[in-house]
């Protein structure tokens, strides 16, 4: 009977691991340290919240309107038309939300990193120019709205703010949790309140540049931004002479393996198309699942590495002609060629085939 048993056990494992060849799953080792667990269960609940959580928190919303509790939504609407304009104003961020230590766990899970080059002056504001968007921008995340990464530790006595399209405002709910982390919006009004020097001192706004454009070049060991025809970074740190500052995320492509989408492709041209549309990128955020190696939208342990350059000082200008925009752009360029060249050899594995693609 026993040996019966035994026999059968074998023959179900034997057409398990069948299968699981077949289907090319590789499965998840049983004996994970508690710790791996968290960081798992970390990135797994951050996925999901950037994927579905502005579409999860307008289904709750008008749940709460067609409730017995509509009034709670009324208020909630009523207060939020108030506060509409808080994410042009400096945002709302709380350093207790940034410091949950889900965030912690997430970037223990890549591991996230974060790394300075110079010290900055805390008298001063900074715009920070990030690239790669990579996917879903996971570095500028980390670091720039979390205190996971040891920001204020790094650069002590300065805030930092992501930037991001002011749409996400317009999401109840979402909206908190996003100004909590100290994300605003990209509005030019936004960004020269934050920039203003009458006002703060040692804010720093991270732009993520190439924006849901580049989202569509993100493919493992490739580097490929947007910057020719981005401009209007560069004439919002002339009106407000804030330095710019080149921060780039080594290893922020690796974490997906996107399906190929070469120009003029199907799929991508669908995806052009739909981000001409809506502002969005359709992506395909193809990672890992929680128990296998194989699919789903969990992203790949690999590690992601924020550096933050040297800051370029630039001459305040409250009208800046094209022609010295241009040039602070072409400046700004070879500095974020030389610091991806620089600094590429401590953070890629692969530091010789990688290449910095500006287009
Ligand atoms: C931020 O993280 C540091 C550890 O790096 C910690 O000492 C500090 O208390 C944290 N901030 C808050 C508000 O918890």
């Amino acid at each position: 009977m026993i040996e019966n048993l035994s026999s059968i056990v074998e023959a179900l494992s034997k057409s398990f691991s069948q299968i699981s060849t077949l289907l090319g799953i590789q499965w998840a080792p049983m004996d994970i340290p508690m710790s791996r667990r968290l960081q798992t269960f970390a990135a797994f609940l951050w996925i999901y919240l950037i994927l579905f959580g502005e579409a999860f928190a307008i289904y709750l919303f008008i749940r709460l309107v067609y409730s017995k509790y509509w009034w709670a939504a009324l208020l909630y609407g009523a207060w939020m038309l108030n506060d509409i304009e808080i994410c042009n104003r400096g945002g709302r961020s709380s350093e207790w939300v940034r410091s949950w230590i889900w965030w912690r766990y997430l970037a223990d899970y890549f591991p996230i990193k974060l790394v300075k080059t110079v010290d900055l002056d805390p008298s001063k504001n900074y715009m920070f120019a990030c690239f790669p968007h990579g996917v879903i921008s996971l570095g500028a995340f980390g670091s720039f709205c979390t205190n996971a990464t040891d920001f204020k530790k790094l650069f002590p006595g300065m805030t930092c703010h992501l930037i991001t399209l002011g749409g996400h405002f317009l999401v109840p709910l979402f909206r908190d949790l996003a100004l909590a982390l100290g994300i605003c919006s990209s509005s030019e009004q936004s960004l020269l309140y934050l920039l203003d020097k009458k006002k703060y001192e040692g804010n720093c706004a991270c732009m993520i540049i190439g924006g849901a454009a580049e989202a569509l070049d993100a493919h493992p060991k490739e580097y490929k931004v947007i910057l020719n025809r981005r401009k209007g970074f560069i004439r919002v740190a002339m009106k407000s002479g804030a330095a710019l500052v080149p921060v780039f995320s080594f290893g922020e492509t690796d974490i997906f393996r996107p399906p190929n989408n070469p120009e003029n492709s199907l799929l991508r041209r669908f995806q052009e198309k739909v981000r001409q549309l809506t502002g969005i990128s359709p992506m395909f955020p193809m990672g890992r699942g929680v128990f296998q190696y194989s699919y789903g939208v969990l992203p790949i342990r690999a590690p992601v590495t924020t550096v933050v350059g040297a800051p370029m000082e630039v001459k305040r200008n409250l009208e800046p002609t094209n022609e010295e925009i241009d040039a602070v752009h072409a400046e700004f360029t070879e500095r974020l060629q030389t610091l991806f060249e620089t600094e590429k050899k401590k953070y890629l594995k692969y530091y010789e085939e990688a290449r910095l693609v500006i287009t």
